[in-house]
């Protein structure tokens, strides 16, 4: 494939500075990405130029209103939402998750049930778990395989009934890296006028997104695992939220979206955000013209991010490929994961092993040490540690590459981790 590394490499910053003359290699991707230097500009400026609260109809305020509108605009188009007015910022997937699972839980009563999935990060697990115990909720679990790590979709046959009102479940996976068949489930859901929640925190650095094609209700991700700042989107479909009560203070708007933002948001966030998307419409202008989606319906704008979305996935297809085939020749080591040649396209490029007879915070301290950058432990997707028998062993090793990583990288670490395992 032809796929100009360099030039994006020089996009980010971060990935030129080194530490006492010693490269940086960032594997910790999964956790966070960095970001270009458009993202830093955009954030800088809005510090320089419209640092004022909105609404105040003078030069600084009128621009904080439009970046804030510029934000919702690139998310609209980044999501293929139907209206920006479908996009709620805040501080981070976590924080508003839990703030909406207040809303959506006075829509619930005592005896519904929800069903959550075991491959989800906990921050869509904990939050409907607490609200559960607050209504007496019935909570019922999808499980997964653990041979082929994905979901067997016929048990959302057997789980879901006339009391299912909530199914939460992941784009994809933080630790597996599998890539779960979220239309499916959530056209299911709604053929039984069930709710869905979609934590799209780690499929939307890699994976085009189309909410009106997955169909689901709720679809969350955050910016900085896909090269922005630190903060969380939620799309909500317009008629869902439309009937939810926002928890919020008697002065704040009831207007869709900002009735569900509490407070003063990032505006230096938001800048940071379009910037993140706009890099993504850069990309696709000018390398992903033929993964473009022709479908006219499509806003110009989007057609453009996801026909980059869908080019860096090739790329980084080369990436989990190079990297499983690397950690397949290390003794002791099983990958858990998807590893088929032929089902790669069913999984993000984040790797997760375990090694026999090695406590994996220790190989991770020892990457560390080499200026490598993963990390260990359970990566708060404790339901996986514990169907795989993982949670009290002390994890895994979790390996994430994105598109602006290399194979000679992923190399050099295979070398490098042979190293680190022979010392004594
Ligand atoms: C799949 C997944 N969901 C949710 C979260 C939590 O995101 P946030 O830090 O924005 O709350 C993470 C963070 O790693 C994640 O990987």
């Amino acid at each position: 494939m032809n796929y100009n590394l360099d030039e994006i490499r020089s996009m980010f910053p971060a990935l030129s500075v080194k530490d006492e003359g010693k490269r940086r290699i960032y594997f910790d991707n999964p956790a966070g990405t960095q970001v270009s230097q458009k993202v830093v500009e955009a954030m800088s400026d809005c510090l320089i130029y419209s640092n004022a609260n909105i609404l105040g109809g003078f030069e600084t305020s009128n621009r904080a209103d439009q970046v804030l509108s510029d934000a919702r605009n690139a998310m609209t188009n980044f999501l293929n939402a139907r209206s920006s007015d479908e996009i709620i910022f805040g501080q981070n997937m976590t924080t508003i998750t839990l703030h909406m699972s207040r809303s959506i839980g006075k829509t619930l009563s005592s005896g519904d049930e929800i069903i959550l999935s075991r491959m989800c990060h906990d921050a869509n697990i904990s939050p409907w778990l607490l609200l559960a115990k607050d209504l007496n909720l019935k909570i019922k679990w999808l499980s997964f395989n653990k041979e082929t790590f994905e979901f067997d979709l016929s048990e959302l046959d057997t789980l879901m009934t006339e009391k299912t009102k909530l199914i939460c479940v992941g784009g994809a996976s933080n630790l597996l890296g599998t890539i779960n068949n979220i239309k499916s489930i959530c056209q299911k859901a709604t053929s039984m006028g069930v709710l869905s929640y979609i934590d799209a925190v780690q499929l939307a650095p890699h994976v085009a997104i189309n909410v009106q094609d997955i169909e689901c209700d709720f679809l969350i991700c955050s910016a900085y695992k896909f090269f922005g700042p630190h903060q969380g989107i939620l799309w909500g479909k317009r008629e869902v939220l439309k009937s939810l009560e926002p928890y919020k203070v008697r002065p704040a708007t009831s207007e869709l979206p900002s009735c569900f933002e509490t407070g003063t948001q990032s505006h230096e966030g938001m800048a940071g955000i379009s910037a993140a998307v706009n890099y993504f419409a850069w990309v696709g202008d000018k390398y992903a013209k033929e993964y473009t989606d022709n479908n006219q319906d499509i806003r110009p704008q989007t057609r453009s991010i996801h026909a980059a979305l869908n080019y860096l996935f090739e790329y980084e297809t080369i990436l989990t490929d190079c990297l499983i085939e690397g950690l397949q020749t290390i003794n002791h080591l099983t990958i858990q994961g998807i590893t088929k040649k032929e089902a790669l396209e069913r999984r993000l490029p984040t790797v997760a092993f375990t090694i026999k007879g090695k406590k994996s915070p220790d190989i991770a301290a020892a990457l560390a040490r080499e200026n490598i950058f993963v990390w260990s432990g359970h990566s708060y997707a404790l339901e996986i540690m514990k169907t795989l028998d993982l949670y009290d062993t002390g994890g895994v090793v979790r390996i994430g590459p994105v598109h602006y990583n290399s194979t000679e990288e992923i190399k050099d670490f295979i070398k490098i981790l042979e190293k680190v395992l022979s010392a004594k």
